[in-house]
């Protein structure tokens, strides 16, 4: 079974990779984040090294273990995020978005904790940066971005969108309402949409299985760049 292949057909190559929720602080007990678990890029990342390829893991905290044989890098915030992905842009032949990237953050972060009071808390929200967008901008020939969508309506219309708008080569577009999709299980359902415009919707499937299966496609564009 393809899942268990040992060819080690992504030797010399370094894949950089994002995963997990990010956490934006409104004080020093609060903060904003997001389902995301980190699952999907773990298996990722451990599905390239199983392969022989290179990975660095940007990572938000999560509650899994760090994978075997990967470059960690924890990060706290969007904006950290941010740093640590254009830091390590340039040693990348492929870059994998499946972070959850908080999209706003508390305009203002208090430095002792909020105390309650007798009416509302109102909380101003900021735009963070988006990460894959400059990838997208600064992404050279010779590398693959390939990001995600967490969509629950016109899945495949607001996957293309995203897709064509940040400069991708490829985009997971994950059906989150869809029983055994999304966030926090073992299982996902997704259509893998590419730039040239090939859509291959798979079955549900484990998310280490999925993994293989679009490193399979990834492969291919690879061996089709450096000919
Ligand atoms: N992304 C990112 N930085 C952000 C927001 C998103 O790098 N600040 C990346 C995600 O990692 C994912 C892709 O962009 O690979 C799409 O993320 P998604 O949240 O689905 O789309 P958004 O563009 O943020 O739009 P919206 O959340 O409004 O649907
Ligand atoms: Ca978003």
């Amino acid at each position: 079974e393809s899942y268990f292949q040992s060819s080690q057909d992504f030797k010399g190559k370094t894949f950089l990779i994002t995963a997990g929720a990010t956490r934006e602080k409104i004080d020093p007990v609060r903060f904003f984040t997001n389902r995301s678990t980190g699952k999907m890029g773990y298996a990722f990342a451990e599905a390239v090294v199983e392969r022989g390829g290179k990975v660095i893991l940007v990572s938000g905290k999560t509650s899994l273990s760090v994978p075997a044989n990967v470059e960690m890098i924890l990060v706290e915030s969007a904006e950290e995020m941010y740093q640590a992905v254009m830091n390590q842009l340039d040693n990348a032949d492929v870059i994998i978005k499946a972070a959850a990237v908080a999209d706003y953050r508390p305009k203002v972060v208090y430095d002792q904790k909020f105390k309650k009071g007798e009416g509302d808390w109102i909380i101003e929200m900021e735009r963070t940066k988006d990460v894959a967008l400059e990838v997208g901008k600064r992404k050279k020939d010779h590398q693959l971005l390939i990001g995600f969508a967490a969509e629950s309506e016109d899945v495949i219309e607001r996957a293309k969108g995203k897709l064509k708008k940040k400069n991708m080569d490829m985009i997971i577009a994950n059906h989150i309402l869809l029983e055994g999709a999304g966030f926090e299980g073992d299982t996902n359902i997704v259509t893998l949409i590419t730039k040239e415009g090939e859509q291959i919707d798979y079955p549900m499937m484990s998310k280490k299985e999925l993994a293989h299966q679009i490193l399979n496609q990834i492969i291919l564009r690879l061996e089709g760049k450096s000919q």
